[in-house]
């Protein structure tokens, strides 16, 4: 999203630059526009290094590219915090003195402003009438948190933390899920359905995979604002609309596909349930009965291992997706739960996530609800959750998006 940021001049100017990185490291293009009292609090400088864009309060600097009206226009969210009392009571009165005032004059996207000032400030019946003014026109008000506030006095008026802030800004955008907001303009591939080993021109070898879940994992990332490829393999389910679908039918033509797709994207998910084998020789020509009655023999090979094969790449260096996530279907036994047989996958296939499909006590494949438990190689708690393939598809995105944030916060992982 491009977001404005909006600063008026409190002391709670200084918890906007921690608002502002929560707001970079999800990814969004951030403005931030200060009023003249806010830059004597937290200077140019810690605005510009941090969002990366040059900062201008004025209404006459850059009036070349007439500013005041494009950032408004432009914008698909302006959060103001703090807002204090004179700031709130310009905005209900309509003036635009600056460029923050001219911003939230030709603004059409929704507007959050996150109050900051004394208590007797915010009780008094002036800034009442300009908090109900401004609700009624649409414009969302955080209620500020209760406190201890600049001085010896506590009460209502402190500027809340700014991940309540920026939850709270989310809530105001339409359609937004918080927790997906990281995946806006990336590229995931996702792989699913199952594969086909030809024996014959006319024969395979199959699985029953549906590729519901990855039809679930696509519309619920597009949803999210990415960009989608899907690797289809044989699917019993409509491909999404929306994604750039590639149709492909063995784990080889899987593989190549995952390599040349992959190669350039922010993410592999590797829902395809693929073989693990494969008849060792595809005859020519369609393999006939024969008069003795006899039926062949079929000898079979192992298939390359597609995601195996996309961690390796990624971990010698070359062009692949940073994030991998993989699935697997267990089953406990008398060695180990399925939660141990998934862990020990996680490990073995080096990617980052494993979905894990409990597929013991008689659950089978193709139905519309499911219960999966994302692992994460990085340490976070394994996460459960039953229900439709949507809200499966929405934790493992879920999962994916936090991932994606700790890969490109500057510090690395391990914050
Ligand atoms: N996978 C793959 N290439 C294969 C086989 C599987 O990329 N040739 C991927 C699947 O898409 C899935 C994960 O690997 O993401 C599943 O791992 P796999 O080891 O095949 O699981 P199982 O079939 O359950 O394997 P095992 O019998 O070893 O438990």
């Amino acid at each position: 999203m491009e977001v404005v940021l909006g600063v008026s001049g409190g002391i709670a100017a200084y918890k906007a630059a921690h608002l502002l990185r929560l707001m970079t490291e999800a990814g969004h293009g951030v403005t931030v526009v200060p009023t003249a009292n806010a830059l004597r609090f937290v200077g140019a400088p810690t605005w510009e290094a941090l969002s990366g864009r040059p900062v201008a309060v004025d209404t006459f600097e850059g009036v070349d590219e007439v500013r005041h009206v494009r950032l408004g226009r432009r914008a698909d969210l302006v959060v103001v915090a703090p807002a204090t009392a004179d700031l709130i009571a310009r905005t209900a009165a309509g003036l635009a003195p600056d460029l923050l005032g001219n911003v939230l004059l030709t603004a059409t996207c929704p507007v959050v402003l996150s109050p900051a000032m004394h208590t007797e400030m915010w009780h008094h019946p002036a800034t009442r009438a300009n908090v109900e003014l401004l609700r009624s026109r649409g414009v969302h008000v955080v209620e500020p948190a209760v406190g201890r506030l600049t001085g010896a006095d506590s009460g209502p008026g402190r500027l809340p933390e700014p991940a309540e802030i920026w939850q709270a800004a989310l809530g105001a955008v339409p359609g937004e899920d918080p927790a997906l907001v990281p995946l806006r303009g990336r590229t995931v591939v996702i792989t699913a359905g199952g594969t086909r080993e030809p024996l014959d021109p006319v024969r395979f070898l199959g699985n029953r995979s549906s590729g519901k879940q990855g039809v679930a994992l696509a519309e619920a990332a597009l949803t999210a604002g990415a960009r989608v490829r899907f690797i289809a393999g044989t699917m019993s389910v409509p491909v999404p609309t929306g994604a750039e679908t590639i149709h492909v039918e063995s784990t080889q033509e899987l593989l190549e596909a995952v390599l040349a797709q992959a190669a350039d994207a922010d993410a592999l998910i590797m829902a395809a349930a693929v073989a693990d084998f494969r008849p060792a020789e595809v005859a020519a020509t369609k393999i006939k009965k024969t008069e003795d009655g006899g039926a062949p023999v079929l000898s079979l090979e192992r298939t390359p291992d597609v995601l195996r094969t996309a961690v390796e790449i990624r971990d010698a260096g070359y062009p692949m997706a940073p994030v991998i996530v993989g699935f697997a279907a267990e089953t406990g036994d008398a060695q180990a739960t399925a939660l141990q047989h998934g862990q020990a996958k996680l490990r073995r296939k080096g990617c980052d996530l494993l979905v894990l499909n409990d597929v013991g006590g008689g659950r089978v494949f193709g139905q519309d609800t499911t219960e999966v438990t994302v692992l994460s190689a990085d340490g976070a708690e394994p996460a459960v959750t039953a229900g439709t393939k949507a809200e499966a598809a929405r934790a493992v995105l879920a999962a994916l998006a936090r991932v994606l944030v700790r890969r490109d916060a500057p510090e690395g992982p391990g914050r």
